[in-house]
Protein backbone atom coordinates (compact mmCIF):
# COMPACT_ATOMS: atom_id res chain seq x y z
CA UNK A 1 0.00 0.00 0.00
CA UNK A 2 0.92 3.42 -0.67
CA UNK A 3 1.13 4.95 2.95
CA UNK A 4 1.65 8.37 1.87
CA UNK A 5 -1.46 8.53 -0.57
CA UNK A 6 -3.12 6.85 2.02
CA UNK A 7 -2.44 9.74 4.12
CA UNK A 8 -2.97 12.53 1.78
CA UNK A 9 -6.87 11.18 1.12
CA UNK A 10 -7.07 11.55 4.97
CA UNK A 11 -6.05 15.30 5.15
CA UNK A 12 -7.72 15.60 1.65
CA UNK A 13 -11.45 14.83 3.65
CA UNK A 14 -10.10 18.33 5.30
CA UNK A 15 -9.04 20.68 3.39
CA UNK A 16 -9.40 22.39 0.10
CA UNK A 17 -6.29 21.07 -1.59
CA UNK A 18 -5.36 19.17 -4.42
CA UNK A 19 -4.56 15.42 -3.31
CA UNK A 20 -1.24 16.06 -5.68
CA UNK A 21 -0.36 19.32 -3.56
CA UNK A 22 -1.03 17.35 -0.47
CA UNK A 23 1.72 14.86 -1.68
CA UNK A 24 3.97 16.98 -2.40
CA UNK A 25 3.94 18.71 1.16
CA UNK A 26 3.92 15.27 2.86
CA UNK A 27 7.69 14.63 4.17
CA UNK A 28 9.24 12.06 6.15
CA UNK A 29 10.27 13.72 9.80
CA UNK A 30 13.23 13.56 10.46
CA UNK A 31 13.38 11.07 13.59
CA UNK A 32 11.10 7.90 14.07
CA UNK A 33 9.64 9.38 17.19
CA UNK A 34 8.02 11.83 15.02
CA UNK A 35 5.87 9.39 13.53
CA UNK A 36 6.31 8.20 9.86
CA UNK A 37 4.92 11.31 7.71
CA UNK A 38 4.50 14.66 8.78
CA UNK A 39 2.46 17.52 7.31
CA UNK A 40 3.45 21.03 7.18
CA UNK A 41 0.69 23.55 7.59
CA UNK A 42 2.16 26.36 6.71
CA UNK A 43 0.55 27.10 3.39
CA UNK A 44 -2.90 26.28 4.59
CA UNK A 45 -2.60 30.17 7.02
CA UNK A 46 -3.53 32.02 4.18
CA UNK A 47 -6.92 30.01 3.43
CA UNK A 48 -7.93 29.12 7.44
CA UNK A 49 -6.92 32.84 7.89
CA UNK A 50 -5.26 30.98 11.20
CA UNK A 51 -1.93 30.47 12.76
CA UNK A 52 -0.50 27.19 11.43
CA UNK A 53 -0.06 25.77 14.83
CA UNK A 54 -3.66 26.29 15.33
CA UNK A 55 -4.51 24.83 12.65
CA UNK A 56 -2.46 21.74 13.32
CA UNK A 57 -4.02 21.25 16.72
CA UNK A 58 -7.73 21.45 15.18
CA UNK A 59 -6.50 19.36 12.08
CA UNK A 60 -5.33 16.61 14.42
CA UNK A 61 -8.76 16.05 15.97
CA UNK A 62 -10.79 16.03 12.55
CA UNK A 63 -8.95 13.91 10.49
CA UNK A 64 -10.34 10.70 10.72
CA UNK A 65 -7.24 8.36 12.35
CA UNK A 66 -8.84 4.97 11.87
CA UNK A 67 -6.32 2.43 9.85
CA UNK A 68 -3.62 4.94 11.73
CA UNK A 69 -1.80 4.03 15.24
CA UNK A 70 -2.34 7.84 15.90
CA UNK A 71 -2.04 11.44 14.78
CA UNK A 72 0.03 14.04 16.89
CA UNK A 73 0.77 17.36 16.47
CA UNK A 74 3.70 19.40 16.85
CA UNK A 75 3.77 23.03 16.30
CA UNK A 76 2.80 23.98 12.79
CA UNK A 77 2.93 19.76 11.65
CA UNK A 78 0.67 17.13 12.00
CA UNK A 79 2.39 13.64 12.73
CA UNK A 80 0.76 10.21 11.14
CA UNK A 81 1.79 7.13 12.81
CA UNK A 82 1.05 4.36 10.87
CA UNK A 83 -0.34 1.57 12.65
CA UNK A 84 2.79 -1.06 13.05
CA UNK A 85 0.87 -4.26 12.98
CA UNK A 86 -0.89 -3.39 9.81
CA UNK A 87 2.56 -2.29 8.08
CA UNK A 88 4.22 -5.34 9.10
CA UNK A 89 1.99 -7.42 7.85
CA UNK A 90 1.69 -6.24 4.31
CA UNK A 91 5.58 -5.47 3.80
CA UNK A 92 6.47 -9.02 5.08
CA UNK A 93 3.67 -11.01 3.62
CA UNK A 94 4.20 -9.33 0.39
CA UNK A 95 8.38 -9.77 0.63
CA UNK A 96 7.82 -13.87 1.68
CA UNK A 97 4.84 -13.78 -1.05
CA UNK A 98 7.48 -12.67 -4.04
CA UNK A 99 10.53 -13.94 -3.23
CA UNK A 100 13.74 -13.59 -5.32
CA UNK A 101 10.85 -11.05 -7.36
CA UNK A 102 10.81 -8.87 -4.76
CA UNK A 103 11.62 -5.15 -6.08
CA UNK A 104 11.32 -6.45 -9.34
CA UNK A 105 8.79 -4.80 -11.90
CA UNK A 106 7.89 -4.49 -15.66
CA UNK A 107 8.14 -0.34 -15.75
CA UNK A 108 10.64 -1.06 -18.32
CA UNK A 109 7.94 -2.48 -20.60
CA UNK A 110 10.33 -4.65 -22.29
CA UNK A 111 11.84 -1.19 -23.37
CA UNK A 112 15.72 -1.67 -25.37
CA UNK A 113 18.58 -0.28 -23.33
CA UNK A 114 22.43 -0.52 -24.52
CA UNK A 115 25.04 -0.65 -21.97
CA UNK A 116 28.62 -0.46 -22.54
CA UNK A 117 31.01 -1.33 -20.28
CA UNK A 118 34.45 -2.73 -19.21
CA UNK A 119 36.14 -2.36 -23.50
CA UNK A 120 39.50 -3.34 -22.22
CA UNK A 121 42.00 -2.77 -24.87
CA UNK A 122 43.36 -5.75 -26.68
CA UNK A 123 46.93 -6.64 -25.71
CA UNK A 124 46.83 -4.92 -22.47
CA UNK A 125 46.13 -5.78 -19.08
CA UNK A 126 43.23 -6.02 -17.53
CA UNK A 127 43.92 -3.37 -14.30
CA UNK A 128 41.95 -2.36 -11.35
CA UNK A 129 40.75 0.88 -13.33
CA UNK A 130 38.68 -1.56 -15.70
CA UNK A 131 37.25 -2.98 -13.00
CA UNK A 132 35.19 0.50 -12.07
CA UNK A 133 33.49 -0.43 -15.70
CA UNK A 134 32.73 -3.47 -15.18
CA UNK A 135 31.05 -3.54 -12.40
CA UNK A 136 29.15 -0.58 -12.35
CA UNK A 137 27.69 -1.78 -16.17
CA UNK A 138 27.42 -5.41 -14.86
CA UNK A 139 25.27 -3.89 -11.94
CA UNK A 140 23.27 -1.04 -14.37
CA UNK A 141 22.41 -4.04 -16.70
CA UNK A 142 21.21 -6.20 -13.50
CA UNK A 143 19.15 -2.95 -12.64
CA UNK A 144 17.71 -2.52 -15.27
CA UNK A 145 16.66 -5.85 -16.10
CA UNK A 146 15.07 -6.35 -13.04
CA UNK A 147 12.38 -3.61 -13.85
CA UNK A 148 11.70 -5.33 -17.06
CA UNK A 149 13.85 -3.32 -19.70
CA UNK A 150 15.29 -5.44 -22.35
CA UNK A 151 19.21 -4.74 -21.99
CA UNK A 152 21.63 -5.40 -24.27
CA UNK A 153 25.42 -5.69 -23.09
CA UNK A 154 28.20 -4.58 -24.94
CA UNK A 155 31.89 -4.73 -24.66
CA UNK A 156 33.54 -2.47 -27.21
CA UNK A 157 36.99 -3.32 -27.06
CA UNK A 158 40.04 -1.35 -27.80
CA UNK A 159 40.95 -4.01 -30.69
CA UNK A 160 42.25 -1.30 -33.01
CA UNK A 161 44.90 1.20 -33.50
CA UNK A 162 48.35 1.58 -34.60
CA UNK A 163 49.41 0.28 -31.58
CA UNK A 164 48.55 -3.27 -33.46
CA UNK A 165 51.09 -2.40 -35.87
CA UNK A 166 53.69 -1.94 -33.15
CA UNK A 167 52.72 -5.00 -31.76
CA UNK A 168 53.10 -7.01 -34.97
CA UNK A 169 56.14 -5.37 -35.20
CA UNK A 170 57.50 -6.47 -31.66
CA UNK A 171 56.44 -9.56 -31.98
CA UNK A 172 58.33 -10.45 -35.25
CA UNK A 173 61.15 -9.03 -33.63
CA UNK A 174 61.44 -10.54 -30.06
CA UNK A 175 58.38 -12.66 -30.07
CA UNK A 176 58.14 -15.57 -27.38
CA UNK A 177 56.32 -18.52 -28.64
CA UNK A 178 56.18 -20.22 -24.99
CA UNK A 179 55.50 -17.20 -23.24
CA UNK A 180 52.76 -16.10 -25.37
CA UNK A 181 51.07 -19.32 -24.92
CA UNK A 182 51.45 -19.72 -21.32
CA UNK A 183 50.98 -15.88 -20.05
CA UNK A 184 49.87 -14.04 -23.32
CA UNK A 185 49.24 -10.44 -21.61
CA UNK A 186 52.51 -10.41 -19.68
CA UNK A 187 54.36 -11.97 -23.45
CA UNK A 188 52.78 -9.22 -25.53
CA UNK A 189 53.40 -6.01 -22.56
CA UNK A 190 56.75 -7.50 -22.45
CA UNK A 191 57.35 -7.18 -25.98
CA UNK A 192 55.25 -3.66 -26.42
CA UNK A 193 57.83 -1.92 -24.00
CA UNK A 194 60.13 -3.24 -25.67
CA UNK A 195 59.22 -1.82 -28.87
CA UNK A 196 58.79 1.74 -27.31
CA UNK A 197 62.51 0.98 -25.62
CA UNK A 198 64.44 0.42 -29.06
CA UNK A 199 61.89 2.63 -31.26
CA UNK A 200 63.55 5.66 -29.21
CA UNK A 201 67.47 4.39 -30.25
CA UNK A 202 66.07 3.46 -33.55
CA UNK A 203 63.36 5.55 -35.29
CA UNK A 204 63.09 3.31 -38.48
CA UNK A 205 61.14 0.74 -35.91
CA UNK A 206 58.08 3.52 -35.97
CA UNK A 207 57.81 3.17 -39.65
CA UNK A 208 58.02 -0.61 -39.46
CA UNK A 209 55.01 -0.70 -37.44
CA UNK A 210 53.24 1.93 -39.48
CA UNK A 211 53.86 -0.36 -42.67
CA UNK A 212 52.35 -3.37 -40.58
CA UNK A 213 49.73 -1.13 -39.48
CA UNK A 214 48.80 -0.29 -43.13
CA UNK A 215 49.04 -3.92 -44.33
CA UNK A 216 46.43 -4.73 -41.17
CA UNK A 217 43.86 -2.55 -42.41
CA UNK A 218 44.78 -3.33 -46.08
CA UNK A 219 43.55 -7.34 -44.95
CA UNK A 220 47.41 -9.35 -45.28
CA UNK A 221 47.07 -12.66 -44.37
CA UNK A 222 50.21 -12.53 -42.02
CA UNK A 223 48.87 -9.29 -39.84
CA UNK A 224 45.84 -10.21 -39.61
CA UNK A 225 46.11 -13.69 -38.71
CA UNK A 226 48.51 -12.02 -35.46
CA UNK A 227 46.13 -9.36 -34.91
CA UNK A 228 43.48 -12.42 -34.57
CA UNK A 229 45.55 -14.08 -32.46
CA UNK A 230 46.32 -11.16 -29.97
CA UNK A 231 43.17 -10.67 -29.92
CA UNK A 232 41.60 -13.98 -28.69
CA UNK A 233 44.57 -14.32 -26.52
CA UNK A 234 43.30 -11.36 -24.55
CA UNK A 235 39.93 -12.29 -24.72
CA UNK A 236 40.75 -15.73 -23.24
CA UNK A 237 42.55 -13.89 -20.53
CA UNK A 238 39.89 -11.55 -19.75
CA UNK A 239 36.96 -14.01 -19.39
CA UNK A 240 39.02 -15.44 -16.66
CA UNK A 241 38.14 -11.98 -14.68
CA UNK A 242 34.79 -11.66 -15.84
CA UNK A 243 34.33 -15.51 -14.60
CA UNK A 244 35.15 -14.75 -11.50
CA UNK A 245 33.12 -11.86 -11.26
CA UNK A 246 30.28 -13.38 -12.72
CA UNK A 247 30.16 -10.97 -15.68
CA UNK A 248 28.80 -11.49 -19.29
CA UNK A 249 28.56 -9.78 -22.12
CA UNK A 250 25.79 -9.79 -25.67
CA UNK A 251 28.17 -8.79 -27.84
CA UNK A 252 32.16 -8.35 -28.22
CA UNK A 253 31.41 -6.09 -30.46
CA UNK A 254 34.71 -3.70 -30.44
CA UNK A 255 36.38 -0.73 -32.47
CA UNK A 256 37.42 -3.26 -35.28
CA UNK A 257 33.98 -4.19 -35.62
CA UNK A 258 33.20 -0.69 -37.47
CA UNK A 259 36.44 -0.51 -40.30
CA UNK A 260 33.86 -1.39 -42.73
CA UNK A 261 31.40 1.12 -41.24
CA UNK A 262 33.35 4.67 -41.27
CA UNK A 263 33.58 5.37 -44.59
CA UNK A 264 29.58 5.68 -44.65
CA UNK A 265 29.95 8.36 -41.73
CA UNK A 266 32.02 10.27 -42.95
CA UNK A 267 30.22 10.63 -45.98
CA UNK A 268 27.06 11.57 -43.86
CA UNK A 269 28.53 13.76 -41.71
CA UNK A 270 30.07 15.57 -45.34
CA UNK A 271 26.62 15.48 -46.90
CA UNK A 272 25.19 17.57 -44.25
CA UNK A 273 27.43 19.91 -44.27
CA UNK A 274 29.41 19.69 -41.11
CA UNK A 275 32.86 17.93 -42.56
CA UNK A 276 35.55 20.95 -42.16
CA UNK A 277 38.99 20.81 -42.98
CA UNK A 278 41.85 21.62 -40.14
CA UNK A 279 45.93 21.25 -40.67
CA UNK A 280 45.04 18.58 -43.33
CA UNK A 281 42.78 16.87 -40.90
CA UNK A 282 38.90 16.46 -41.09
CA UNK A 283 36.83 17.70 -38.14
CA UNK A 284 33.70 18.74 -37.15
CA UNK A 285 33.92 22.34 -35.53
CA UNK A 286 31.93 22.71 -32.31
CA UNK A 287 33.26 25.89 -31.43
CA UNK A 288 29.79 27.11 -30.64
CA UNK A 289 29.09 24.72 -27.81
CA UNK A 290 32.77 25.83 -26.65
CA UNK A 291 33.84 22.59 -27.16
CA UNK A 292 37.10 21.83 -29.28
CA UNK A 293 36.69 20.32 -32.38
CA UNK A 294 35.36 16.26 -33.08
CA UNK A 295 38.34 15.13 -34.97
CA UNK A 296 36.83 11.94 -37.68
CA UNK A 297 39.74 11.87 -39.86
CA UNK A 298 43.71 12.56 -39.57
CA UNK A 299 45.90 13.73 -41.74
CA UNK A 300 47.16 10.68 -42.70
CA UNK A 301 43.64 9.63 -43.35
CA UNK A 302 43.26 7.45 -40.86
CA UNK A 303 40.33 6.97 -38.99
CA UNK A 304 39.99 7.02 -34.97
CA UNK A 305 38.44 6.23 -31.49
CA UNK A 306 35.85 9.30 -32.26
CA UNK A 307 35.01 8.15 -35.41
CA UNK A 308 34.50 4.76 -34.32
CA UNK A 309 31.78 6.45 -31.65
CA UNK A 310 30.19 7.97 -34.03
CA UNK A 311 29.74 4.52 -36.28
CA UNK A 312 29.26 2.42 -33.30
CA UNK A 313 26.22 4.91 -32.18
CA UNK A 314 24.92 4.87 -35.23
CA UNK A 315 25.00 0.96 -35.44
CA UNK A 316 23.34 0.65 -31.91
CA UNK A 317 20.51 2.80 -33.68
CA UNK A 318 19.59 0.98 -36.45
CA UNK A 319 20.41 -2.41 -34.82
CA UNK A 320 18.42 -2.29 -31.50
CA UNK A 321 16.45 0.89 -31.67
CA UNK A 322 17.01 1.84 -28.30
CA UNK A 323 15.35 3.80 -25.84
CA UNK A 324 18.84 4.81 -24.40
CA UNK A 325 22.35 4.08 -24.69
CA UNK A 326 24.35 4.13 -22.20
CA UNK A 327 28.24 4.09 -22.02
CA UNK A 328 29.59 3.59 -18.58
CA UNK A 329 33.30 4.89 -19.25
CA UNK A 330 35.83 7.01 -16.97
CA UNK A 331 35.01 10.70 -16.19
CA UNK A 332 38.22 11.35 -17.95
CA UNK A 333 36.55 11.26 -21.32
CA UNK A 334 33.40 12.98 -20.13
CA UNK A 335 34.62 15.59 -23.22
CA UNK A 336 34.63 12.98 -26.24
CA UNK A 337 31.30 11.60 -25.53
CA UNK A 338 29.65 15.17 -25.39
CA UNK A 339 31.47 15.93 -28.67
CA UNK A 340 30.37 12.59 -29.61
CA UNK A 341 26.64 13.12 -29.05
CA UNK A 342 26.52 17.08 -30.29
CA UNK A 343 27.98 15.66 -33.74
CA UNK A 344 25.22 13.09 -33.65
CA UNK A 345 22.74 15.64 -32.87
CA UNK A 346 23.93 18.05 -35.20
CA UNK A 347 24.16 15.32 -37.64
CA UNK A 348 20.10 15.23 -36.96
CA UNK A 349 19.84 12.63 -35.08
CA UNK A 350 16.96 12.99 -32.47
CA UNK A 351 17.96 10.47 -30.82
CA UNK A 352 21.32 11.88 -29.69
CA UNK A 353 19.35 13.21 -26.66
CA UNK A 354 18.97 9.05 -26.00
CA UNK A 355 22.94 8.58 -25.46
CA UNK A 356 24.10 8.79 -21.79
CA UNK A 357 27.71 8.90 -20.43
CA UNK A 358 27.55 7.38 -16.98
CA UNK A 359 30.95 8.40 -15.78
CA UNK A 360 33.09 7.26 -12.62
CA UNK A 361 36.30 8.35 -10.81
CA UNK A 362 40.03 7.08 -10.54
CA UNK A 363 41.09 4.20 -8.12
CA UNK A 364 43.61 5.50 -5.79
CA UNK A 365 45.71 3.49 -3.58
CA UNK A 366 45.91 3.69 0.52
CA UNK A 367 48.20 0.69 0.58
CA UNK A 368 51.85 1.08 -1.06
CA UNK A 369 52.56 -2.65 -0.08
CA UNK A 370 49.78 -3.57 -2.65
CA UNK A 371 52.38 -6.02 -4.95
CA UNK A 372 52.52 -5.32 -8.39
CA UNK A 373 53.18 -8.39 -10.48
CA UNK A 374 55.48 -6.38 -13.27
CA UNK A 375 56.41 -3.36 -12.66
CA UNK A 376 53.67 -0.24 -12.54
CA UNK A 377 50.52 -2.29 -13.54
CA UNK A 378 48.66 -4.15 -11.28
CA UNK A 379 46.69 -6.85 -12.72
CA UNK A 380 43.26 -7.58 -11.91
CA UNK A 381 43.00 -11.25 -11.46
CA UNK A 382 45.66 -10.70 -9.19
CA UNK A 383 43.96 -8.67 -7.55
CA UNK A 384 40.74 -10.49 -7.17
CA UNK A 385 42.83 -13.95 -6.30
CA UNK A 386 44.39 -11.62 -3.37
CA UNK A 387 41.17 -10.49 -2.04
CA UNK A 388 40.16 -14.67 -1.84
CA UNK A 389 42.92 -15.39 -0.10
CA UNK A 390 43.16 -13.16 2.35
CA UNK A 391 39.42 -13.80 3.14
CA UNK A 392 40.46 -17.59 3.60
CA UNK A 393 43.10 -16.54 5.57
CA UNK A 394 40.26 -15.06 8.12
CA UNK A 395 37.92 -18.06 7.72
CA UNK A 396 40.54 -20.44 8.63
CA UNK A 397 41.30 -18.07 12.05
CA UNK A 398 37.51 -17.71 12.75
CA UNK A 399 35.64 -20.47 11.46
CA UNK A 400 38.28 -23.33 10.60
CA UNK A 401 36.18 -25.98 10.39
CA UNK A 402 33.53 -24.20 8.10
CA UNK A 403 32.37 -26.24 4.95
CA UNK A 404 33.23 -25.43 0.62
CA UNK A 405 35.99 -22.89 2.41
CA UNK A 406 37.00 -22.41 -1.04
CA UNK A 407 33.83 -21.15 -2.44
CA UNK A 408 32.73 -19.28 0.71
CA UNK A 409 36.20 -17.58 0.41
CA UNK A 410 35.64 -16.72 -3.38
CA UNK A 411 32.32 -15.19 -3.04
CA UNK A 412 33.03 -13.01 0.41
CA UNK A 413 36.40 -11.67 -1.18
CA UNK A 414 35.34 -11.12 -4.41
CA UNK A 415 32.00 -9.65 -3.22
CA UNK A 416 34.12 -7.75 -1.12
CA UNK A 417 35.87 -5.69 -3.93
CA UNK A 418 32.98 -5.22 -5.63
CA UNK A 419 31.39 -3.50 -2.61
CA UNK A 420 33.95 -1.60 -2.39
CA UNK A 421 33.94 -0.05 -5.85
CA UNK A 422 30.25 0.36 -5.47
CA UNK A 423 30.10 1.78 -2.18
CA UNK A 424 29.86 5.53 -2.93
CA UNK A 425 28.48 7.60 -5.46
CA UNK A 426 30.80 6.56 -8.64
CA UNK A 427 32.05 10.28 -9.85
CA UNK A 428 33.91 9.62 -6.57
CA UNK A 429 37.80 8.28 -6.37
CA UNK A 430 37.90 4.99 -4.74
CA UNK A 431 40.61 4.48 -2.29
CA UNK A 432 42.00 1.02 -2.29
CA UNK A 433 41.93 -0.32 1.05
CA UNK A 434 42.43 -3.98 1.98
CA UNK A 435 41.75 -3.33 5.60
CA UNK A 436 38.76 -0.93 5.05
CA UNK A 437 37.43 -3.66 2.98
CA UNK A 438 37.35 -6.76 4.42
CA UNK A 439 36.76 -5.64 7.85
CA UNK A 440 33.67 -7.85 8.71
CA UNK A 441 32.45 -4.93 11.12
CA UNK A 442 32.58 -2.07 9.04
CA UNK A 443 30.62 -0.55 5.26
CA UNK A 444 31.70 -3.54 3.71
CA UNK A 445 30.30 -6.57 1.75
CA UNK A 446 31.60 -9.18 4.08
CA UNK A 447 29.41 -7.17 7.39
CA UNK A 448 26.37 -7.50 4.66
CA UNK A 449 26.79 -10.91 3.74
CA UNK A 450 27.27 -12.46 7.24
CA UNK A 451 24.23 -10.96 8.65
CA UNK A 452 22.74 -12.93 5.65
CA UNK A 453 24.33 -15.87 6.86
CA UNK A 454 23.76 -15.08 10.72
CA UNK A 455 19.45 -14.40 9.07
CA UNK A 456 19.85 -18.03 7.67
CA UNK A 457 21.99 -19.80 10.87
CA UNK A 458 19.03 -17.98 13.11
CA UNK A 459 16.00 -19.77 10.49
CA UNK A 460 17.82 -22.92 10.21
CA UNK A 461 17.85 -23.34 14.33
CA UNK A 462 14.86 -22.26 14.67
CA UNK A 463 12.53 -22.55 11.76
CA UNK A 464 10.86 -19.88 10.04
CA UNK A 465 7.80 -19.02 11.95
CA UNK A 466 4.94 -21.09 11.12
CA UNK A 467 1.62 -20.07 9.14
CA UNK A 468 -0.34 -17.90 11.96
CA UNK A 469 1.64 -14.72 12.77
CA UNK A 470 0.41 -12.07 14.94
CA UNK A 471 2.33 -9.42 13.40
CA UNK A 472 1.31 -6.70 16.38
CA UNK A 473 4.15 -8.20 18.18
CA UNK A 474 6.90 -6.55 16.50
CA UNK A 475 6.43 -3.32 18.04
CA UNK A 476 9.21 -2.20 18.61
CA UNK A 477 11.30 0.80 17.26
CA UNK A 478 14.04 -0.79 16.01
CA UNK A 479 11.60 -3.61 14.43
CA UNK A 480 9.60 -0.89 12.80
CA UNK A 481 12.71 0.54 11.26
CA UNK A 482 13.62 -2.48 9.96
CA UNK A 483 10.17 -2.98 8.45
CA UNK A 484 10.23 -0.16 6.98
CA UNK A 485 13.99 -0.62 4.96
CA UNK A 486 12.27 -3.21 3.46
CA UNK A 487 9.63 -1.59 2.30
CA UNK A 488 11.69 1.05 0.42
CA UNK A 489 13.27 -1.54 -1.77
CA UNK A 490 11.74 -0.24 -4.65
CA UNK A 491 12.91 3.35 -3.40
CA UNK A 492 16.62 2.63 -3.90
CA UNK A 493 15.77 0.75 -6.94
CA UNK A 494 13.91 3.82 -8.74
CA UNK A 495 16.22 6.62 -7.58
CA UNK A 496 19.67 4.00 -8.56
CA UNK A 497 17.96 3.70 -12.22
CA UNK A 498 17.08 7.46 -12.15
CA UNK A 499 20.71 8.68 -11.56
CA UNK A 500 22.39 5.42 -13.08
CA UNK A 501 24.01 5.24 -9.80
CA UNK A 502 24.53 1.18 -8.21
CA UNK A 503 25.76 2.80 -5.26
CA UNK A 504 22.01 3.28 -4.16
CA UNK A 505 21.23 -0.28 -3.64
CA UNK A 506 24.86 -0.87 -1.97
CA UNK A 507 23.78 1.98 0.47
CA UNK A 508 20.22 0.75 1.02
CA UNK A 509 21.95 -3.19 1.90
CA UNK A 510 24.11 -1.80 4.19
CA UNK A 511 21.35 0.14 5.67
CA UNK A 512 19.14 -3.27 6.16
CA UNK A 513 22.42 -5.22 7.64
CA UNK A 514 22.83 -2.19 10.26
CA UNK A 515 18.93 -2.18 10.91
CA UNK A 516 19.09 -5.88 11.30
CA UNK A 517 21.85 -5.86 13.19
CA UNK A 518 20.87 -3.08 15.79
CA UNK A 519 17.51 -5.06 16.14
CA UNK A 520 19.46 -8.34 16.70
CA UNK A 521 21.71 -7.05 19.50
CA UNK A 522 19.08 -5.42 21.44
CA UNK A 523 16.41 -8.21 21.34
CA UNK A 524 16.24 -11.90 21.55
CA UNK A 525 14.82 -14.17 19.14
CA UNK A 526 15.50 -18.12 20.56
CA UNK A 527 14.30 -17.14 24.04
CA UNK A 528 11.44 -14.03 23.70
CA UNK A 529 8.58 -13.35 26.08
CA UNK A 530 6.16 -16.10 24.29
CA UNK A 531 6.13 -17.87 21.13
CA UNK A 532 3.69 -15.49 19.33
CA UNK A 533 7.04 -13.22 19.77
CA UNK A 534 9.09 -15.30 18.20
CA UNK A 535 7.44 -16.45 15.19
CA UNK A 536 6.72 -13.13 14.18
CA UNK A 537 10.29 -12.21 14.25
CA UNK A 538 11.28 -15.49 12.35
CA UNK A 539 9.04 -13.99 9.91
CA UNK A 540 10.84 -10.46 10.03
CA UNK A 541 14.72 -12.38 9.49
CA UNK A 542 13.12 -14.58 7.24
CA UNK A 543 12.03 -11.62 4.95
CA UNK A 544 15.51 -9.66 5.61
CA UNK A 545 17.34 -12.47 4.25
CA UNK A 546 14.98 -12.31 1.24
CA UNK A 547 15.97 -8.35 0.64
CA UNK A 548 19.16 -8.70 1.09
CA UNK A 549 20.00 -11.18 -1.54
CA UNK A 550 18.03 -9.61 -4.15
CA UNK A 551 19.78 -6.09 -3.41
CA UNK A 552 23.06 -7.63 -3.69
CA UNK A 553 22.53 -9.94 -6.73
CA UNK A 554 21.91 -6.41 -7.76
CA UNK A 555 24.91 -5.09 -7.04
CA UNK A 556 26.80 -8.49 -8.85
CA UNK A 557 27.63 -9.70 -5.16
CA UNK A 558 26.94 -13.12 -4.17
CA UNK A 559 25.74 -14.58 -0.79
CA UNK A 560 26.63 -17.42 1.48
CA UNK A 561 24.47 -19.63 3.47
CA UNK A 562 27.26 -19.87 6.42
CA UNK A 563 30.81 -17.91 6.84
N1 LIG B 1 38.84 1.05 -24.56
C1 LIG B 1 38.67 2.34 -23.94
C2 LIG B 1 39.59 2.48 -22.73
O1 LIG B 1 40.02 1.50 -22.16
C3 LIG B 1 37.26 2.55 -23.46
C4 LIG B 1 36.21 2.49 -24.52
C5 LIG B 1 35.03 3.28 -24.14
N2 LIG B 1 33.91 3.16 -25.02
C6 LIG B 1 33.70 3.87 -26.10
N3 LIG B 1 32.61 3.64 -26.78
N4 LIG B 1 34.50 4.83 -26.48
O2 LIG B 1 39.87 3.60 -22.36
Amino acid sequence: MDYKAYIAEKIKANVDMDLEEIMELIEIPPKADMGDYAFPCFKLAKVFRKAPNSIAEELKTKINSEGLERIENLGPYLNFFLDKSVVAKEIIEKVLKEGDKYGSDTTGNGKKVVVEYSSPNIAKPFHIGHLSTTVIGHSLYKILNFEGYDVVRINHLGDWGTQFGKLISAYKRWGNEEALHSEPINELLRIYVKFHEEAEKDSSLDDEARMHFKKLEDGCEEETALWDRFRSLSLKEFSKVYNMLGVDFDYYTGESFYNDKMDAIIDDIDKKGLLEESNGARVVMLDKYNMPPCLVKKSDGATIYATRDLAAATYRKKTYDFYKNIYVVGTPQALHFKQIFKTLELMGNEWAKDCVHVGFGLVKFQDRSLSTRKGEVLFLEDLLNQAVAKTLEVINEKNPDLEDKEDVAKKIGIGAVVFAYLKNNRERDIIFDWKDMLNFDGETGPYVQYTYARGKSILRKLGYGGEKIDYSKLNSKEEFELIKLLGAFKDAIESAIDKYEPSIITRYVLEVAKAFNKFYNSYSIANCEDEETKNARLKMVEATCDVVKNALDLIGVNVVEKM
